[in-house]
């Protein structure tokens, strides 16, 4: 693991855009995995910049998103489906019909679960996975306890999440969602770059644990110690617990592995 502290959210997204940048250039029709929630906010907000600008084209990418509510009707301006077309995909050159998210609203979710690991494939996996983390260690939706090994499937969301989750639905963790699918650890850590954004201090207990402490399932996060390659790019304040921060800033603050280190 990479671990960049970085003095301000807007330098997080600077360096993910960076990354998606690189490989862009590299690729042009790359396999972006993208996140919802407020962690990718500023990292979509510089992509919409090069885009304008003319210094990027996402024209050529595919797009996966990681999770999606289960039983929230078509169009519901808290689908994710929704949340990612209303924050990333109206500022830049992404072609709709090549994001793609899980169906939460299938009769046979199962099966949508199946076909979403079969599209993945199909379109020879993730390049490149965008992941918050949940203040409990989650990864998408998968709650403690999920299986490390797991694929995309319906999950239910814990009362800790539905609470987290309220200030997108007036307040209210009884109108959030009880189910969702999500891509399993097992789909995420088939990435073959993962960059986690956190920031703030509600998320310094959850990056001790998934950079520092055991991996294990009640943090899901920390099964990413075990990929090849991730960066985990936090602010100051959820960096506030990890015991080798000074380490990190020696070692990644001024040249992140993907830039040549
Ligand atoms: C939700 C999403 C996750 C996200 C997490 C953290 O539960 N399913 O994908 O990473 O919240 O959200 P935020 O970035 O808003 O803190």
């Amino acid at each position: 693991m990479e671990v960049v502290i970085c003095e301000s959210p807007e330098r997080i997204g600077a360096l993910a855009a960076d990354a998606i940048t690189a490989l862009v250039a590299a690729t042009p029709t790359a396999v972006l995995g993208l996140a919802t929630g407020s962690s990718p906010m500023s990292t979509y907000a510089e992509l919409a910049r090069r885009c304008s600008s003319g210094e990027l084209s996402l024209a050529g990418v595919t797009a996966f998103l990681l999770d999606e509510y289960v039983g929230l009707p078509p169009g519901h301006p808290q689908s994710y489906r929704r949340v990612i077309d209303r924050e990333l995909v109206a500022h830049v050159d992404l072609d709709p019909a090549r994001v793609h998210a899980p169906d939460g609203d299938a009769s046979d979710l199962p099966a949508a679960a199946a076909a979403y690991e079969r599209a993945i494939a199909a379109a020879g996996g993730v390049d490149l996975q965008l992941l918050g983390v949940g203040a409990d260690g989650h990864i998408g939706f998968n709650e403690p306890g999920s299986s490390l090994a797991s694929r995309t499937r319906i999950k239910s969301l814990t009362d800790r999440t539905r609470a987290d989750n309220a200030r997108f639905f007036g307040g209210d963790p009884q109108a959030v969602p009880r189910h969702c699918l999500t891509q399993g650890i097992g789909t995420i850590m088939a990435a073959r770059h993962i960059v986690l954004l956190a920031m703030g201090p509600g998320k310094a207990p959850a990056v001790r644990q998934l950079v520092e402490g055991s991996v294990t399932a009640m943090c899901p996060a920390s099964t990413l110690q075990l990929h090849p390659h991730v960066s985990v790019l936090i602010d100051e304040s959820a960096a506030a617990h990890l015991q080798l921060a000074s380490y990190y800033r020696q070692t990644y603050a001024a040249k992140p592995a993907w830039q040549g280190l």
